[in-house]
């Protein structure tokens, strides 16, 4: 554990984040964590109890569907039943009240958009999903996606959820393992780091490519990265400022500031 964010580094992130044209909040596991979703790299993360390539992969879906569903099932009855936190709640504020924000996430549980809502707000473009959501499916066939939020029964091949226009076989629309990132996203979001003045990461281990280029595409384009995370990471280095403590403490404060 790192030292915890005095008030003069929460001043310095106010001062940077009122003065910039252009802010890039770049959101990981470490968001939700308070809302009592798991992360996926700490002790007791998700990838300390699950093999990825069991569940997170287009091979393990192709070898058995029924078993990766039965994960994407029970992981979306988990999130269905957490609500959004107060740093979601600041970062939907924050965005609603400026027209230069853009809210970059990796995370596929759907909280921020659902702290979008209750703020009034409908983000479209200004919030963009890098890894997909859970709460959507694409068929295997024919491509088509549509979001869908209902329970899924995975106790056989047989009762899983296919298409309405192919029949086709849906699988949960997250990126996997091995998989592209959605390619208007991804481009929207380079485009936005790079123009931001700054970058506020937070919740990040920061070590899953290209996702954790957004907040160095914003330093090497010249801006500058605020990282909000309890512990030091891979983004550490690399950031102006590093506010050390829970993004559901520190946010409210720092952007209702801002
Ligand atoms: P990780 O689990 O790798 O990192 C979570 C980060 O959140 C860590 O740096 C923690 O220190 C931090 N953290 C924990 N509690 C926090 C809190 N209350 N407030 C703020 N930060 C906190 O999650 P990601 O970086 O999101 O990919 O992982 C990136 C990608 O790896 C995920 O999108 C997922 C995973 O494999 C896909 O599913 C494609």
């Amino acid at each position: 554990m790192t030292e915890p964010a005095d008030a003069s580094g929460v001043e310095q992130a106010r001062r940077l984040l009122r003065d910039a044209r252009g802010v890039v909040v770049f959101t990981g596991a470490g968001v939700s964590a308070e809302s009592g979703v798991p992360t996926f790299r700490d002790a007791d993360g998700i990838w300390a109890r699950f093999r990825p390539e069991e569940v997170a992969t287009p091979q393990a879906f192709e070898h058995d569907p029924r078993f990766v569903w039965e994960w994407y099932a029970m992981r979306r009855d988990v999130i269905a039943r957490c609500q959004p936190n107060p740093a979601h709640h600041a970062i939907a504020r924050f965005a609603a009240a400026r027209d230069d924000v853009t809210v970059v996430t990796q995370n596929v549980d759907g909280l921020h958009e659902r702290a979008a809502l209750e703020a009034g707000d409908e983000p479209g473009g200004r919030l963009l999903h890098l890894h997909g959501s859970l709460f959507h499916v694409r068929c295997t066939g024919c491509g088509r996606e549509e979001r869908s939020a209902e329970s899924v029964d995975a106790s056989s091949a047989e009762t899983l959820p296919h298409c309405d226009s192919c029949g086709g076989l849906l699988r949960p629309a997250v990126v996997w393992f091995g998989e592209m990132l959605p390619e208007r996203e991804l481009e929207a979001a380079f485009a936005a780091a790079e123009a931001a003045q700054v970058c506020l990461a937070v919740g990040t281990s920061a070590l899953v490519y290209p996702a954790a280029g957004i907040p160095l595409a914003t330093a090497q384009a010249g801006g500058a990265v605020i990282e909000v995370n309890p512990e030091a990471t891979a983004l550490s280095a690399a950031a102006r400022l590093s506010l050390r403590g829970g993004a559901g403490e520190l946010l409210p404060d720092l952007l209702d500031g801002a």
